[in-house]
């Protein structure tokens, strides 16, 4: 860990982040910030010793921000920043309850997200990978009608599960691609549907009806393991499921026994449960599973606006004064 020292006020960094963070932070010159120098996770006894007396927290959606974590940097905390739109990994309640800010990172990276769930969707429906994998080993032999053959968006129905800022990027970009029908669930309709054609239904039509049903939605209570036995015995057979939101959302020992029994087709993952997925995982035996290590939001330019952003929250928290983006909810 590396560590600067003076009177400013105390700002712990769990990871190391792109310059444009670093360049804020030091020309603001409100606070000393030490961090864990690393580009893998703080481990657990040092984030915890790390926040002690911290008056700001800049944290990633892998760090778990608790009641322990809160406690262990005490009274003088004002402001968590984390460089992630989502907010599953903090205890928001205690930290709501505790007065102390939050900032994060939406909009910025929906571009960047939708346009990866796309490129899933389509490497998992046209089965990409396996191709890739059979010109490199010597499978292809000729061309055959029937060989790796997959499933294509024109004319289909497409479920989008959480019609948000990234539900709609990905729903617009989808249409391009001739879908007939939108459909989308949550819990409440979407004005901005309307833009994409989007029929609002219930998550039971969706799943039955659609051809690609692709989750956008945020991590929560109710919709932690909401894609189980269940749901996937609804969907159709030549179904593809794509998730991009968060690993949690999905049941994945259901999701393998659809695939395994082909009561769905395929599966697109850009998140899993636990991240890294072991790399002896059952999902990773087969084929038709096509698992990203959560790159939804990975381009050089999103990573460093987010970093922007992330600061920027983080520098409003400190000194009292707005943040661009809050998260108040
Ligand atoms: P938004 O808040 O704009 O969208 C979240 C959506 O989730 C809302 O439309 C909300 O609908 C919906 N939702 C909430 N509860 C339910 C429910 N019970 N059933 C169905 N839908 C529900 O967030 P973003 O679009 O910006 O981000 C969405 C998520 O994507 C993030 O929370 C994060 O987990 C994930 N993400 C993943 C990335 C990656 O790298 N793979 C990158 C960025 C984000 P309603 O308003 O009706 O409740
Ligand atoms: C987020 O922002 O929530 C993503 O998962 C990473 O960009």
């Amino acid at each position: 860990m590396r560590a600067v020292s003076s009177l400013m006020m105390k700002v712990f960094l769990t990871r190391r982040l792109p310059q444009e963070a670093a360049t804020l932070l030091s020309q603001a010159e409100v606070c000393d910030v030490s961090l864990w120098d690393s580009d893998e996770p703080v481990p657990r006894a040092e984030l915890l010793k790390g926040v002690k007396g911290a008056h700001g927290i800049v944290c990633l959606l892998s760090d778990k921000i608790d009641v322990e974590v809160l406690d262990a940097a005490g009274p003088n905390l004002k402001v968590i920043s984390t460089l992630s739109v989502g907010f599953d990994h903090m205890a928001m309640d205690e930290i709501k309850k505790r007065g102390i800010r939050v900032g994060y990172t939406p909009d910025v990276l929906t571009d960047a997200t939708a346009e990866l769930t796309v490129a899933l969707l389509l490497a998992t429906a046209r089965r990409l990978p396996e191709g890739v994998e059979q010109v490199k080993n010597g499978g292809w032999s000729s061309w055959k009608p029937l060989w790796l053959c997959g499933y294509g968006l024109s004319g289909s129905t497409v479920g989008v599960i959480g019609l948000g800022r990234i539900g709609l990027g990905i729903a617009r970009r989808l249409k391009g691609f001739g879908v007939k029908r939108l459909l989308y669930s949550g819990r409440t309709a979407k004005p901005h549907a309307a833009e994409v054609d989007g029929e609002f239904v219930t998550l039971d039509t969706l799943v039955a009806e659609s051809d690609f049903v692709v989750v956008s939605c945020s991590l929560t209570p109710a919709t932690q393991g909401m894609c189980d036995k269940a749901f996937f015995s609804k969907m159709k057979k030549t179904a593809i499921f794509v998730n991009s939101s968060r690993g949690s959302v999905v049941n994945q020992e259901d999701l393998y026994q659809a695939l395994s029994s082909g009561q769905i087709a395929a599966a697109g993952l850009d998140v899993t449960t636990p991240e890294p997925l072991p790399t002896d995982h059952p999902l990773l035996t087969l084929k038709n599973c096509v698992v990203l290590p959560h790159i939804g939001s990975a381009t050089y330019s999103t990573r460093g606006v987010m970093a922007e952003l992330c600061a920027r929250n983080l520098l409003g928290g400190l000194q009292g004064t707005d943040m661009p983006s809050e998260l108040t909810s």
